[in-house]
């Protein structure tokens, strides 16, 4: 989860770091720090709290001249966020050596007790110094650093990306890369290594991302990989498709601000060059599933986490309404420990903005392992979901930062609708004509969504006004049930305050009881020109919790007439097809839970306790 960045060149090193920190601060912010190598050595600067703090140390303790350096913003796992335990740790009784980490080593106890036995000092309570001590040891017997680090890394269970500079060989950056990102940016007389291409988007869009169990020997003029093993390994070049303005504020209050507004072109982009005017839809990243592949489908699961599984949750409608294969929707980490049923004929579809999440990606090597396809719906080029999946369906959302994901979500339902009407054609299970309509009222869903975003003052001020709320319920059917789910994950992540997401038709089984006087609920309605006639039932349920006491708000179609009688607050969203309403309906919940977090002085963009890339499990 941590965010690391390296760079040998000849720029002024602090600034490339704490510049790639900056951008890459999303990924964990309880503390931060960097190491340098300068005419007189190791220098290293590390503070507990935002970057800010590490900046203001910087600022009162300047560091000379560098041409190479390694940067990391960590989120805490072993050890408390400190200025002991903030990386980088340095390794040796000399402490010649610098090391950043992200990740987890699971076998630590045991090497750190090794470590003890011999009469090692340890400065800090993290997993991650015993891999600084365990390479500086060995490098101290025989001098040759490469060597040392590739027999420790050799040794180390879990997942991890580590960075090593050493004193004594001042033009080179080490790194090793397992079940943890790593991705290498590539320069004119520099080079760079990140987390993701956000570390260094600013320098240079060339990039390589780096396989599992690979040891990358970066220098000015040169990048050398290398398996574990010591093979020689070929990697192949990427573009970087959106530069650094896409990862800045670009004047905005903050990163979720921006993001919410830049949801248009994020449905735009997603949509574009696959649906053409007439409504057909071609994907041809599915090159990697034949037309064979896809008619033997006899299952579909969705695996992902977080708002990424409720966008799963969304394209299980028109996946299976429109292609007629089953699809399931699992937590990838209560699907992978559970023994799940997967054959050659299943397909995995893998939902994940940062193509990261170490519990989907666990998800999709298991079901690998079983035989199944897998297909990734994914928001970063070179991510090792996509590198590890049989296609890619990318969302072209662009950079998400602020931890609350906002525009890769609508990007996600829009790629899972793509999905859903492509297999229906492959497969001839719905007419074509049926299709077009769907793939043409996908086109209108740009517009509309700037529609709904012109219009959020109403939200925003709903949610000034409920500050003080102890809790918010959220009531949904069909689409509209994953709209509630998401939107009470907003508010939990933002506010901090309890909320729920309830499927409308359960709520006399059970959580009608929470409803009290004054309590807010949030019913997202369904369209009144639903084939279902499920208008009519949230309508009773609204008026069987406004009967109790609820205070509803109900987010609804242009045209309701009904629903205003029931409500003290509507929020209209513009018609489109029953199917596509989640897309605008989450909108003013993302605005709702914005605000509320505003009105109580929280960052929004860096909410207490998480991190935007969950790499560990
Ligand atoms: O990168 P991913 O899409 O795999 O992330 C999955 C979840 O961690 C993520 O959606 C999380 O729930 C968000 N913070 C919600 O806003």
């Amino acid at each position: 989860m941590c965010g690391i960045v390296g760079y040998v060149g000849p720029k002024s090193t602090v600034d490339v770091l704490l510049g790639g920190l900056r951008r890459l601060e999303y990924r964990g912010y309880d503390s931060a720090g960097v190491s340098v190598i300068t005419e007189s050595g190791l220098e290293t600067r590390k503070k507990a709290g935002k970057l800010d703090n590490l900046v203001a140390e910087i600022d009162s303790h300047l560091l000379a001249e560098s041409h190479i350096g390694i940067g990391h913003t960590r989120w805490a796992t072993h050890g408390a966020p400190t200025d002991g335990n903030a990386h980088p740790h340095l390794g040796g009784s000399r402490s010649k050596l610098s090391l950043i980490h992200n990740g987890i080593i699971e076998n630590f106890s045991e090497l750190k007790a090794e470590l003890l036995a011999v009469g090692t000092q340890f400065a800090s309570d993290t997993d991650s110094e015993v891999a600084a001590h365990l390479i500086a040891r060995e490098y101290d017997e025989h001098g040759d650093l490469l060597k040392s680090f590739r027999n420790v890394v050799n040794r180390l269970h879990g997942a991890f990306t580590i960075l090593v500079i050493h004193e004594d060989q001042p033009d080179m950056v080490l790194a090793a890369r397992r079940n943890a990102p790593l991705v290498i940016g590539l320069g004119h007389g520099e080079n760079f290594l990140g987390s993701d291409v956000a570390a260094f988007v600013e320098h240079t869009k060339r990039a390589i991302s780096v396989g599992q169990d690979e040891i990358v020997i970066l220098r000015a003029d040169s990048v050398e990989i290398i398996g574990f093993d010591g093979s020689t390994v070929t990697s192949e070049e990427f573009t970087v498709d959106w530069d650094a303005t896409a990862a800045s504020k670009g004047g905005w209050p903050s990163f979720m601000a921006k993001e919410i507004a830049d949801q248009p072109q994020a449905v735009a982009d997603t949509l574009m060059g696959r649906v053409d005017s007439e409504g057909r839809v071609s994907i041809p990243e599915m090159h990697g599933l034949s037309a064979e592949d896809i008619k033997n489908i006899d299952r579909i699961i969705i695996v992902a986490c977080g708002t990424a599984s409720y966008a799963g949750d969304i394209a299980k409608y028109g996946i299976e309404k429109w292609s007629r294969i089953p699809v399931q929707v699992e937590l990838s980490h209560e699907f992978r420990y559970r023994n799940p049923i997967v054959t050659k004929n299943t397909l995995i579809v893998a939902i994940s903005q940062s193509g990261e999440t170490m519990d989907t990606l666990m998800a999709t090597r298991y079901a690998r392992d079983l035989g199944a396809k897998v297909l990734a719906i994914c928001n970063t080029q070179g991510a090792t979901l996509a590198r590890e999946s049989d296609a890619t369906i990318y969302t072209h959302a662009g950079p998400e930062v602020a931890v609350a994901s906002t525009k890769a979500f609508v990007a996600q339902i829009t790629a899972g609708y793509l999905l859903g009407l492509y297999l229906a054609e492959v497969r001839q299970s719905t007419p074509i004509g049926e299709l077009q309509r769907m793939g043409r009222e996908l086109l209108r869903l740009p517009a509309l969504v700037s529609d709904v975003i012109d219009s959020l003052i109403q939200p925003k001020e709903l949610g000034m006004e409920l500050s003080d709320a102890k809790s918010v319920l959220f009531l949904g059917r069909n689409v509209g049930f994953p709209v509630a789910m998401e939107g009470a994950l907003k508010l939990k992540e933002l506010a901090y305050i309890h909320a729920e997401g309830f499927a409308a038709g359960e709520l006399k089984h059970g959580p009608i009881a929470l409803i009290e006087e004054g309590q807010p609920v949030i019913v997202i309605v369904p369209s009144m020109r639903d084939d279902e006639s499920l208008h009519p039932k949230v309508i009773s349920n609204i008026q069987e919790i406004r009967a109790r006491g609820a205070k509803v708000i109900a987010i609804a179609e242009e045209g309701d007439t009904e629903v205003s009688q029931w409500s003290e607050h509507v929020i209209f969203v513009p018609q489109t097809e029953p199917l596509f309403a989640s897309i605008l309906t989450v909108i003013p919940l993302q605005a709702f839970a914005m605000a509320l977090a505003e009105a109580k002085g929280l960052d929004v963009d860096q909410p207490r306790n998480l991190a935007k890339s969950v790499t560990v499990e």
